[in-house]
């Protein structure tokens, strides 16, 4: 399905901007409709269309250029309309431009010696490229603890989970490929050192954005029915 061609910088330009919809005298959604001056069917077809459409590229299907100055502030700031309980901010997200990619190749290496310490040259080599396939990279930091106490991890987690999804689609819908990575690194002290992530703070994975070198073939996703009940009423 193609998206329709209303820009998506006539959002950010309201006078309000996209993130204080909740203190906006109109929804959201009353909002969006009359700035895009799209039909409200049209604008739920964009967003089903918009969610459907985004697909993991990992990083070694991603080619330069990554997102512009422009596009980089666009997907962070979608990051920060993520629901967070209480405003407590619990999440950040660090960028590792080209010049920093060495010392995170090392900082993998030096997880990987540490875990395994008989690892060969190349697992060592293949560790350390790593660092230096994604055009544009961050890594997401969570704060799991710490004040205030009464938000609980969990609810952290969620909300570092929902600001990455809202950086997702909005790459996608600038037409940009990207991908979440993980691996045992992250709670490496080499990597814990690099990024010097305070006690309460956890790596949670890295972004990985940029042009579609090879698209990915059709993903089957569950069905409603699998993953939906209804409480009984008794
Ligand atoms: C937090 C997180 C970390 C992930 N790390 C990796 C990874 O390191 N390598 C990988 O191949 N997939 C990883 N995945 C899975 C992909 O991001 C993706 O969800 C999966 O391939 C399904 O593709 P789709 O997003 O197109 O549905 C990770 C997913 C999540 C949520």
């Amino acid at each position: 399905m193609t998206l329709p061609s209303f820009k998506m910088d006539s959002i950010v330009l309201m006078e309000d901007g996209p993130c204080t919809f909740a203190g906006y005298p109109r929804t959201a959604r009353h909002t969006i409709v009359h700035t895009m001056n799209v039909s409200p069917p049209d604008l739920a077809s964009w967003a089903a269309s918009l969610i459907h459409s985004r697909r993991t590229a990992l990083p070694k299907r991603l080619c330069a250029p990554g997102p512009d100055g422009a596009q980089k502030h666009q997907i962070l700031e979608a990051a920060a309309a993520a629901p967070d309980h209480d405003q407590i901010l619990p999440w950040r997200f660090v960028e590792v431009p080209e010049p920093s990619r060495t010392a995170l190749g090392l900082a993998f290496e030096e997880a990987l010696i540490t875990r395994d310490p008989s690892a060969s040259e190349e697992e060592r080599s293949q560790a350390r490229d790593k660092a230096l396939r994604s055009p544009w990279l961050l890594l997401a930091v969570v704060r799991t603890g710490g004040e205030p106490l009464d938000i609980p991890a969990p609810e952290r987690l969620l909300s570092a989970g929902a600001a990455i999804q809202n950086m997702l689609l909005m790459a996608a819908a600038m037409g940009l490929g990207s991908s979440l990575t993980s691996g045992k690194a992250l709670s490496s002290t080499a990597l814990r050192t690099l990024f010097n992530l305070s006690a309460h703070e956890q790596a949670l994975c890295f972004l990985n954005f940029g042009h579609i070198a090879q698209a990915r073939q059709e993903r089957t996703r569950p069905r409603v029915a699998q993953y939906f009940s209804t409480l009984p009423s008794n």
